[in-house]
Formats: C-alpha cells, structure tokens, sequence
C-alpha cells in the first residue's frame, strides 16, 4: 500500500516536472509574429505612370504608391493607408479619382489632402528614395506631415 501511494507520488512529482520542462520550452520558444519589415522595395520608378495608385502594398504594407502632382510638381509619394479621423482604412476609388473612408466618410485627393468630412490633416507620408539598384524603397519608420510642411523634405517624394 505505502509503495503504491509512492509509485503515485513519484508519478505525480515526473508529471509536474515535465509540465514545467515544457511551460519553459514554451518560454524560450515563443510564438513571434513576423511583421513585414519597416524597408521594402516597391519596383523601379517606370513601373508608376503619372496618375496612378499603385494598390499592391496596401494589404502587406499598408501603404499606397502614388504617382501625382503636389504643388504643380509631379512626384511619387508612400501614402500611408490610415485616415487622420480616427484611424479606419480608406478605399482609393479610381472612378471618383480620390480615396474615401468607409468609417465617417472623410474624402482624399490624390496627393493625400483631405477635403470632405471630419479628417482634420491630409493622409500621412512615409519615406521613399531610390536604393542602389534604381528600385524605390519604402520606410515606415520616417512618416511626413503635410500640414507641418514636411512634404517639401525631399525624402518624402521622389521626383525622378
Ligand atoms: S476614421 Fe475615417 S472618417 Fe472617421
């Protein structure tokens, strides 16, 4: 009887110790979620004809590569794909020529500048330049105002 309740208690002892061996195989192994990286490449300057908005990025990356005017200027622009209302994801509606948010809907031109419903700002900018191998690169982790007169910093455009 007393051996058996030991062989229980021994038992019990091995299932702890192996619940606790794998609680920290679990600590030192996390599940990470991959977030796509902060730089990234969008093609070559060619593959954006004036007018367009490239919408590939938009699910990944959360950005809009835009080729248009801003002050009589042609540019391609990283436009970031949040509204400045309260946060939603607007459509860019190429019948209508704008980006409208489906929340409350506040209406963009274009080059980003809000001009319908409660957007207080313009759509924000990320950097863009062109990497070494003449593709233009992305990084989110320089974004540029408008209504701070931060789009004239030449990394917030790219002219060509
Ligand atoms: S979040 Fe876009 S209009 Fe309100």
């Amino acid at each position: 009887m007393f051996g058996s309740m030991l062989g229980l208690g021994y038992t019990c002892l091995a299932a702890a110790g192996g619940l606790w061996t794998l609680g920290l195989a679990r600590f030192m192994f996390p599940n990470i979620l991959t977030e796509p990286p902060s730089r990234f490449k969008v093609g070559f300057p060619s593959d954006f004809a004036l007018g367009k908005v490239e919408e590939k990025f938009k699910a990944q990356f959360g950005v809009w590569i835009v080729n248009t005017e801003y002050n009589g200027q042609p540019e391609i622009c990283a436009i970031r794909t949040v509204c400045t209302h309260l946060g939603c994801t607007p459509n860019w509606l190429e019948a209508e020529q704008k980006f409208k948010c489906p929340c409350h809907g506040s209406g963009f031109y274009k080059d980003g500048i809000n001009f319908e419903g409660p957007a207080p700002r313009p759509l924000e900018r990320y950097a863009i330049s062109l990497a070494d191998d003449g593709q233009l690169e992305v990084d989110k982790s320089k974004l540029f105002f408008e209504e701070m007169g931060q789009w004239v910093d030449p990394q917030s455009f790219y002219t060509g």
